[in-house]
């Protein structure tokens, strides 16, 4: 995935079909061709030939059966997204991709507002149980709506966590989280000196989070940052509210995650119990 020759190959009419296809992703898995035509004020046919060319590039998926209609793919729905954030003056640079995994892609970019940033395009929904059900009332689910609501959770739980060891939370626009670049390597890839300070520094920032009203729900070893200047929490799609169903159960599950690569890794015993009383967590 490379964005950046991708953005200038686009011209005024396909951003406005992409408009179009974005507006009605909560109404419609695949938008019928006629609807996008219309919006975008555009011919039905030269409508056509652009949505061909999209699909060329990966960018929308056309299906014939039933009736003609366009979705995005991964690729498209990030570029559309990446799009929205230059437009609103939040991204003036997009740079290299840093890292793609199953879950997201990330990329280096510059903002004249924030200067160097990251975005991160979610690829997969990450929402509760109860969010999916409250989905279902108004629209499919399919993959954009459930990365774009993975996209606002990730977003949400940042901002309410601003000021505390997670990366700084810019903005949000469709599957794209722009936020602060954060400097540091994964826990897991690192042998720390102080492994006790370490554990301590993250099971704070465990509590602290608490005490906003968030639980990580997917903390581990491949989701803590160190380095000499401290450590940072990151990747928050999953996390849910403190009070809604199964928090306890995932902030259990968390602490655990951690305490048992600090005993794998670093020989270091301690008790939930323990943890939970000694940092507010009950
Ligand atoms: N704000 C940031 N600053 C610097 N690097 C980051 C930032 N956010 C994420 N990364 C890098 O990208 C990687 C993946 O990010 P994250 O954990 O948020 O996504 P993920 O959904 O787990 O992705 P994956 O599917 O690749 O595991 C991180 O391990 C880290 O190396
Ligand atoms: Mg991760």
């Amino acid at each position: 995935m490379d964005l950046a020759p991708l953005y200038r190959r686009m011209g005024k009419h396909s951003w406005k079909i992409l408009d179009s296809i974005f507006r009605n992703l909560w109404d419609y898995e695949y938008v019928p061709v006629q609807l996008i035509a219309h919006q975008a004020r555009i011919g039905e046919e030269k409508t056509r030939n652009i949505l061909r060319y999209l699909s060329d590039l990966r960018i929308v998926t056309n299906k014939q059966r039933e009736y003609e209609g366009s979705t995005f793919t991964f690729l498209g729905l990030s570029l559309y997204s990446l799009h929205r954030l230059v437009k609103s003056g939040k991204v003036s640079m997009i740079g290299k991709k840093m890292g793609e995994g199953k879950e997201s892609a990330i990329f280096n970019c510059y903002s004249d507002k924030f200067g160097e940033a990251v975005i991160k395009f979610h690829k997969v929904g990450h929402v509760s149980f109860k969010k999916v059900k409250e989905l279902r009332s108004y629209g499919d689910l399919h993959f954009s709506v459930l990365a774009i609501r993975s996209a606002k959770n990730e977003f949400g739980a940042l901002r309410k966590l601003r000021g505390l060891a997670v990366p700084e939370a810019y903005a949000w626009e469709g599957n794209a989280v722009l936020m602060e670049l954060i400097e540091a390597k994964e826990l897991y890839k690192v042998k720390v000196e102080n492994p006790d300070d370490v554990l301590d520094m993250i099971l704070e920032e465990v509590g602290k989070f608490y005490r906003r009203g968030v639980v990580h729900g997917d903390l581990s070893q491949y989701n803590v940052l160190v380095s000499e200047d401290g450590i940072w929490i990151i990747d928050f799609p999953q996390s849910v509210e403190v009070g809604s169903e199964g928090w306890r159960e995932l902030l259990q599950r968390d602490i655990e995650n951690i305490l048992s690569y600090f005993r794998r890794a670093y020989g270091i015993e301690k008790d939930i119990n323990f943890v939970l009383k000694e940092y507010g967590l009950e």
